[in-house]
């Protein structure tokens, strides 16, 4: 059996679609999750991406019992979290927290800071008022927050000082694992490099483990150890950082990477980048065989094999040694083009995930004319500005992102 601190099986989270005015039924299911499998070992960080909608924070919430499951199995500490008793529950829930995207919403109005760190020690009968004063200025000082503002309202503060509160608050019941649900998506970028350093620090202080989601590719990097990718509800791949950023092996995967911008000019000039063309399939009824089928630029440079539109892959091995694995019946084919490159971090033109003759030419090019191998196929941009991109996430996508915290959850204490 497993030994990681998180283990997660298989999970399953269909919303129900109701119609009928007098007597409700539910017609249908939006398959916000669909069979996720994943584990996060003691002290590391598993991070999370994929596009808006495709199921992140439903995941987390799942996992931290905010919503109950569908189906599938979640073992942390040892324990089945999905048949544990009402009162073992909330004993658990000690050991697990959630830092949410937006400090504006997730924080209380009308509490000041001391009460909202001290509301997780208040309602788990943490210690005296006057003990639970002292841990709170404690709590705001190890985030860097003035302990001396604890009668002050959220309001009076920045967003990366309220999600300082946040964190304390998170930190307040020394938890074994949090889970960050975009936690610098909604801060000025001069703010999140300044989080993602304390978040880190909390880390090795504490032991942390993080499921870290995001939406932006650079800053799940920056932050994990293993990286999984989420698309339409499912898993469609997951290995180390620098397995999947270095060779990434699923389509859809690749081109996101395609599209987080390069900090090197003459590399970024040159950059190839894959815009998703086509609807977002919906949750409720996705498509036949690989859901990003409709969508996916693999399927079409390889002249739409049948086997993506009638066998939805599996997720399986690619790289043995470092457990890595990818949904993609073509996962090889993947990797011998010139698509999918990693560009974060790069010095000059290291272009993760292309083959090396295609490296060599781009080098021996220094120039943005695509050498003839690299040739544009469909659904591939010369760089420019695609108009589908949200140039900040490195997402090529048409839907916006949510950026709000869900307010119908259940205490997350
Ligand atoms: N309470 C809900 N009721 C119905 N559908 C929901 C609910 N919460 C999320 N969804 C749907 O589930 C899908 C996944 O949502 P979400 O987990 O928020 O994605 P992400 O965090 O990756 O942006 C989306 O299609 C979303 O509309
Ligand atoms: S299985 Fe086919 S459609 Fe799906 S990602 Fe791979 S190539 Fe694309
Ligand atoms: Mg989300």
């Amino acid at each position: 059996m497993s030994d990681a601190l998180l283990t997660v099986t298989d999970l399953q989270k269909y919303f129900p679609i109701r119609d009928g005015l007098l007597i409700e039924r539910t017609v249908d299911y939006v398959r916000a999750v669909d069979g996720v499998s994943f584990e996060i070992p003691e002290g590391q960080t598993l991070g999370l991406v994929g596009e808006s909608g495709s199921g992140k924070s439903t995941t987390g919430y799942c996992i931290i019992q905010l919503l109950q499951p569908t189906g599938g199995s979640i073992r942390f500490m040892g324990k089945e979290l999905t048949e544990l008793g009402r009162s073992d529950l909330r004993r658990t829930r000690r050991d697990m927290q959630i830092v949410f995207q937006d400090p504006y919403s997730s924080l209380d109005p009308r509490m000041t800071v001391g009460d909202i760190v001290a509301e997780p020690l208040k309602i788990h009968g943490v210690d005296t008022r006057r003990g639970r004063q002292a841990k709170v200025r404690e709590l705001l000082d190890v985030v860097g927050f003035n302990p001396g503002f604890t009668n002050r309202y959220p309001h009076e503060f920045s967003g990366g000082q309220r999600q300082r509160i946040g964190i304390a608050r998170a930190l307040a019941l020394s938890p074994k694992l949090i889970i960050c649900d975009e936690p610098v998506s909604a801060l000025d970028v001069s703010i999140q490099a300044q989080i993602l350093n304390l978040l880190k620090d909390l880390q090795q202080e504490f032991g942390l483990t993080y499921l870290f989601i995001a939406h932006d590719l650079a800053v799940v990097r920056a932050m994990s150890d293993r990286i999984a990718v989420m698309n339409r509800g499912k898993l469609i791949e997951i290995g180390p950082a620098e397995e999947v950023y270095g060779e990434p092996r699923e389509a859809y995967t690749q081109a996101l990477l395609s599209a987080v911008p390069v900090p090197d000019p003459v590399a970024e000039r040159m950059r190839k980048r894959v815009i998703l063309k086509g609807d977002v399939p919906s949750p409720v009824n996705p498509p036949p065989g690989c859901r990003f089928h409709t969508r996916c630029w693999l399927y079409e440079r390889l002249g739409q094999p049948e086997d993506c539109r009638t066998i939805d892959p599996e997720l399986r091995v690619v790289a043995e040694a470092a457990g890595h694995r990818a949904a993609c019946h073509h996962a090889d084919e993947a990797l011998k083009t010139d698509v999918g490159v990693a560009h974060i971090g790069a010095a000059a033109l290291v272009r993760r995930g292309t083959p090396p003759a295609a490296l060599a030419s781009l080098a021996a090019a220094g120039k943005p004319d695509a050498p003839e191998e690299l040739a544009t196929p469909a659904f591939l941009d010369e760089g420019g500005t695609p108009e589908a991109t949200t140039a900040a996430d490195g997402f090529a996508t048409e839907s916006p992102d949510q950026t709000d915290t869900p307010t119908d959850l259940q205490s997350p204490f």
